[in-house]
């Protein structure tokens, strides 16, 4: 067994943000199961956001306070929220002191451009790689911190131990060897990232199968808003894969198949800069209606070629070579294939604003259990994040996480665990897996579930799919119990691995698809075709998912409205 004050599982920012709050207060572990620096936050590309002012004068923490509520369609905490945008300014300096590499305007200020649905310029950057150059240096700070922070790189967490309500660990796997081991902790955080992968056309990286909120949701910790899946308008076709809002932000446009741009019908004053909910719908429908591109009219086009070459390979460079490298696409000359992509999951493990997680609806708390980042829904992003919100939201929420931490942490005193009860219940769990006669094939099952999901559960909604796409889940569900793992070692064992991962992703899509069908109304993201109106009279409510014996129970939870009546979203 190992011991550690504090466990931080996931090394994305949010978990190394409280991980440099931590370091030197604390005996702190970062547990990971990829290598920190692989961790899905570097694959974010266009921008952080901030009211910094630098470029638009007029900017403030309140008017990105307001445009955050009203791109969530109103479902956004308002407390939560004003408390992000305030903190934006500070954590942007703060990270800028530390090295991290924003681009820069003549007067050498950080450089701010244009987001959807942002009402001034106010997302910070560096080129399109801003997801990596803030990934990298909290790296550097954990590399600094080696004496005092201890990493588990490549070890896979299966179990969070929770008893008597309480948090007390996390048991995880050496993926090098396959060896099981305890963590106890007197407290944990959870910073496991989102849960996109159970969609076939995404840009979440293979890691994202959702594993944290899987394993909180197991051990009796409800999941909020899991209907609320967002598609970014502009992945690379066929791939998923993000060309980044910069891109519209740089003055990129869309065209359809008969070269006209669309979004002039669909948000007549922000046009490209509407929302990520309206644009990908609005390229959906192009689709959808039989104006899309190419010889099966099934993706629209970004165009970038009015922008020219120097402003091109200096602010969008990876997304020219993403382009260019998979579909063979040369952005220079020609406009490039997209279509829209699940690209964040808003719901997940509810937490307050200081990343305290939720056990109910009433807002009692599981101590010593902490989340923030992309598995958690605080909520600041509502039923719609704003594009560049969540680099902030990881900053911001990290740093709060590890401030609260180290206050429960001092304050809470060890108690034990059953180690072999621990330990049994995942081994037996794992030997079910390897030891089936089994013979349903792993990849089918996740194949056929990714389709469900994009092509049932997507950008539009109705019952009928919906109905659909819940019974093809429940049919998953009963043939991954006869599922093969061919692979029977210790050692990285990814086929086992995967299986674990199918299960997580086959459990939460009926969350998913079940919090859709009870949601009959349209908001932010969850856009139903047979209610295609925003009810607030019934629906400005959080959904809370709950594991009971027999599956599971959805219950409600008022949104928290501070200063902003919901309105009519207008672009
Ligand atoms: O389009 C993008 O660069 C994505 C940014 C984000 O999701 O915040």
């Amino acid at each position: 067994m190992y011991t550690h004050d504090v466990i931080i599982v996931g090394s994305g920012l949010a978990g190394l943000r409280a991980a440099q709050e931590l370091s030197g207060h604390l005996d702190v572990a970062v547990l990971t199961k990829v290598y920190p620096s692989r961790s899905h936050s570097g694959a974010a590309q266009g921008g952080v956001a901030a009211a910094l002012a630098n470029v638009d004068k007029d900017d403030s923490p309140e008017a990105h306070t307001y445009d955050t509520v009203k791109g969530s369609d109103y479902l956004g905490d308002q407390d939560a929220i004003e408390i992000m945008c305030s903190d934006a300014p500070a954590a942007i300096h703060e990270i800028e002191k530390l090295g991290c590499p924003f681009s820069r305007t003549p007067e050498n200020k950080i450089d701010q451009r244009a987001f959807g649905g942002h009402s001034f310029k106010r997302s910070c950057f560096a080129a399109d790689r801003t997801g990596h150059a803030l990934l990298h240096t909290l790296f550097e700070q954990l590399m600094k911190n080696s004496g005092k922070i201890q990493v588990y790189s490549e070890w896979y967490m299966l179990r969070l131990i929770m008893e008597d309500g309480v948090a007390r660990g996390v048991v995880a796997m050496d993926i090098k060897t396959g060896r099981l081991e305890v963590f106890h902790a007197k407290t944990v955080l959870f910073g496991t990232g989102g849960y996109g992968r159970a969609y076939k056309i995404t840009s979440n990286a293979y890691a994202n199968t959702g594993d944290g909120i899987t394993a909180a949701y197991r051990a009796g910790v409800p999941l909020m808003d899991m209907e609320f899946v967002q598609f970014h308008p502009t992945g690379l076709y066929s791939h998923g894969i993000l060309l980044s809002e910069a891109a519209r932000g740089e003055g990129g446009y869309l065209l359809n198949g008969l070269g006209e741009r669309f979004m002039a019908k669909y948000a007549p004053t922000k046009l490209e800069l509407g929302p990520r909910d309206i644009v990908s719908r609005a390229a959906q429908t192009e689709i959808d209606e039989g104006r899309g591109a190419g010889p099966n009219k099934d993706y629209v086009l970004l165009d970038l070629r009015h922008l020219g070459e120097e402003k091109i390979l200096e602010r969008l460079p990876q997304i020219y070579h993403i382009a260019k490298d998979f579909l063979g696409s040369d952005a220079l000359n020609t406009p490039v294939p997209i279509q829209p992509t699940a690209h964040y999951s808003m719901g997940g493990i509810p937490a307050d604003n200081d990343c305290q997680v939720y056990i109910d609806e009433k807002g009692n708390h599981v101590r010593g259990f902490f989340a923030a980042g992309e598995c958690s829904c605080i909520s600041v992003h509502g039923a719609n994040r704003l594009g560049t919100n969540s680099l902030l939201e990881a900053l911001v929420f990290g740093r709060r996480a590890g401030k609260k931490m180290l206050e429960v942490t001092r304050d809470t005193d060890w108690s034990p665990i059953n180690e072999k009860r621990e330990l049994d219940t995942v081994r037996r769990e794992l030997d079910q897996l390897l030891h089936t006669q089994a013979k349903e094939d792993l990849n089918t099952i996740r194949d056929e579930m990714k389709e469900t999901m994009t092509y049932k559960a997507g950008v539009y909604r109705d019952a009928e799919n919906l109905g659909l796409a819940l019974k093809k889940i429940k049919e998953l569900q009963d043939r991954f119990t006869r599922v093969r793992v061919d692979d029977k070692k210790k050692n990285f064992n990814t086929n086992l691995l995967e299986a674990r991962e199918l299960s997580h992703m086959l459990e939460y899509s009926e969350l998913i698809v079940a919090g859709a069908i009870a949601r009959t109304e349209s908001r932010g993201a969850h856009a139903r075709k047979d209610y295609p109106n925003r009810d607030d009279a019934n629906w400005l409510k959080h959904t809370m998912a709950f594991k009971t014996k027999d599956g599971f129970e959805l219950r409600y939870k008022p949104v928290k409205m501070t200063r902003f009546k919901p309105e009519e979203r207008k672009y």
